[in-house]
């Protein structure tokens, strides 16, 4: 069985997905559509396919399925277009830049007749793998956890420095290390901590502490302005005499008591669409649009990663502690 699937959003992203997509011989790609004609072109000629200006061009073509990927701000509105016309939508982060709009799609989501799924890939990468399967096996009981993930600038692509398309700097890298959080630990129950306007328009730096369910509390520093110094990314994750650590979505070790050996992987030699859990996730939503799976992140997964970015603002600018789930 085949899937027709087109994509919106001939950028980085759109490229990756693109290149995944083309692997996957249970697909064919009908179209690449961009609101930049040469930008669609290019990916369009590289993939062999049309180029198109939009999704309805896209549907026209005979599309079952899209791959969003326009800017942050530009999600709502083709994706609650796209599961109106009774698509399957796979959505780059963020669901939505407001909790509104995360909302909008949520319920959407829930009367469609497509599935959506939200475009959390480190959920799909080894590193993440092999720290939450040692959580599920009950080798390592998390207590507290240091989590950090910084962007080197908000400069490229250059809409990432205006808030107004990105809906602030939390809903570009943060959210994917705020949605790791849910998944390594569970719910967050409490928002913390401080944050600073020190060189873009807007806040870039933060450090909070989230409080989950489980009980786990997590120090989450996030600075948009640290250039591309190695490593960006990193958790550290503490049991009882025991510890996991990720680095990028490069290496992963765990130690698994006071005097055993340390287990590692090393995921250097991997293709990066393999190591960053591109080629994963839309392997999964392609079982989904073949009605194989249910979507392996939902929109319930987007709509908390959403609550959660909102609640982080309303700490930091408060000064106050934020409890979840958000009202309202
Ligand atoms: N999951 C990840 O690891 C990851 C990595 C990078 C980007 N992203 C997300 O993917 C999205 C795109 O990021 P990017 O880096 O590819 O940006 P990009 O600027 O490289 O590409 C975006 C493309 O969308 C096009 N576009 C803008 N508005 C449009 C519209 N209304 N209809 C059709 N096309 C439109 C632009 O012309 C551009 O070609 C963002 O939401 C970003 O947060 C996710």
């Amino acid at each position: 069985m085949s899937a027709k699937v087109g994509i919106l959003g001939a950028g980085f992203i759109g490229r990756i997905h693109a290149t995944c997509l083309r692997r996957d011989p249970r697909v064919t790609l009908v179209g690449v559509a961009d609101v930049v004609p040469a930008a669609a072109r290019r990916l369009a000629d590289e993939a062999g396919v049309p180029a198109m200006d939009g999704l309805e061009a896209l549907i026209d073509a005979g599309a079952q399925a899209v791959f969003v990927c326009t800017p942050n701000a530009r999600h709502v509105e083709p994706v609650l277009a796209a599961l109106e016309a009774g698509l399957h939508v796979f959505s780059e982060k963020p669901m939505a830049t407001s909790l509104d709009g995360a909302r909008q799609i949520r319920d959407a989501a829930a009367r469609a007749r497509g599935a959506y799924q939200i475009g959390f890939n480190r959920r799909f990468s080894n590193v993440y793998r092999f720290a939450r399967q040692r959580i599920e096996e009950g080798r390592i009981t998390p207590r507290l956890a240091q989590m950090k993930h910084n962007r080197g600038e908000l400069v490229q692509p250059p809409w990432t420095g205006d808030p107004a398309v990105t809906g602030g700097y939390l809903y570009e890298t943060p959210v994917h290390l705020f949605d790791m959080g849910r998944y390594l630990f569970g719910e967050v129950v409490a928002v913390a901590g401080a944050a600073r306007q020190s060189v873009y328009r807007e806040l870039d730096g933060f450090v909070m502490l989230f409080t989950f369910a489980s009980g786990v509390v997590a120090s989450v520093t996030s600075v948009a302005h640290t250039s591309w110094f190695f490593p960006y990314e990193r958790v550290e994750i503490y049991g009882d005499h025991c510890t996991v650590v990720t680095e990028e979505l490069e290496r992963a070790w765990f130690a698994p008591g006071m005097r055993e050996q340390v287990e590692a992987i090393d995921c250097f030699h991997m293709t990066f669409e393999e190591k960053w859990g591109y080629l994963a996730e839309d392997r999964l939503f392609i079982d989904t649009v073949l009605g194989e799976r249910p979507p392996a992140v939902t929109a319930e997964d987007g709509y908390r990663a959403t609550e959660l970015v909102e609640a982080t603002y309303r700490a930091a600018r408060t000064g106050q502690p934020v409890a979840l789930p958000l009202g309202g």
